[in-house]
């Protein structure tokens, strides 16, 4: 029997004082997160990589909860990128069906904390019973207020941008466009992320100092933080300091 992560909900909250020194004005709006290290993470016990990624699930579900009891509004999940098709077929399988997985355990309790299913990715690709899963939360999440929680799922920067590109080059073709016309709202517009601000904070867990072909655009100006932490380990603790960090770092654009 699959059992009910979300139990101790109410536990955690008491558990957790190191958040409430956070001023409401210093948590971050977005918050984007490479998971990196699952299968690092159960090599290092002696584990088939699927038994990281069935952890790092885990691992989702709380730090969703977290960030929704912190006041973040976005939180965006990168679950699988364009590249990761290069990856055994059983193993790429298997991460098809976590997302079918997951919402069926947590969806319930999703829509009982107001969370509100998105996702940013090419759909074209995914397996149909990967995209109708996703669909039925992202459709009976829809009329929720509380976080927003983007799955990043089949999504490459690059080809985000290409596709801008070619929509752009299009539509001058056909007269629509002004290439004068062309600025950051209009690239902007044409991205996967549309209805999304820029993520303030990106983190990245199991050590790696890379982006991956994540948000290339849209991280121009977002706050990094990375930590050694494989994903699946990676707690609520760890979540607070990296937003702690957040509220010290200061933003200057390009200003003074
Ligand atoms: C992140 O963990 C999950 C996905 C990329 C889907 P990895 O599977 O990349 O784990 P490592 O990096 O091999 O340890
Ligand atoms: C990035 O992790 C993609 C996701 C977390 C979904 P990877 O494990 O695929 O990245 P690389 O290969 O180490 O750069
Ligand atoms: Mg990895």
């Amino acid at each position: 029997m699959i059992k009910r992560l979300w139990a101790n909900r109410s536990k955690a909250k008491t558990s957790l004082p190191q958040s409430e020194g956070i001023p409401p004005e210093n948590v971050p709006q977005h918050v984007a997160i490479i998971m990196d290290g699952n299968g690092r993470w159960a090599k290092r016990r002696g584990l088939p990589r699927m038994a990281g990624h069935h952890s790092g699930m885990k691992t989702v579900k709380r730090i969703t909860i977290e960030a929704n009891r912190l006041g973040v509004k976005y939180l965006t999940l990168y679950a699988f990128s364009t590249e990761n098709w290069k990856r055994p077929k059983a193993e790429v399988d298997f991460l098809m069906k976590l997302p079918q997985q997951f919402l069926e355990i947590e969806l319930d309790d999703l829509i009982a904390n107001n969370v509100q299913v998105k996702m940013m990715g090419h759909r074209e690709d995914l397996p149909s019973h990967t995209l109708s899963a996703v669909e039925e939360a992202i459709t009976k999440t829809a009329g929720n207020t509380g976080l927003v929680l983007n799955f990043a799922l089949n999504y490459g920067s690059r080809k985000e941008m290409l596709e801008a590109v070619q929509g752009i080059a299009a539509d001058i073709k056909d007269g629509r466009l002004d290439p004068e016309d062309i600025d950051d709202q209009e690239m902007a517009r044409r991205l996967l992320s549309k209805d999304l601000p820029d993520p303030d904070l990106l983190i990245r867990t199991s050590g790696e100092l890379r982006l991956s072909n994540f948000m290339l655009w849209q991280l121009a100006y977002s706050e990094l933080w990375f930590t050694d932490v494989y994903w699946p380990e990676f707690t609520e603790k760890h979540f607070n300091e990296a937003i702690q960090e957040y509220g010290r770092r200061a933003r200057r654009y390009g200003g003074v």
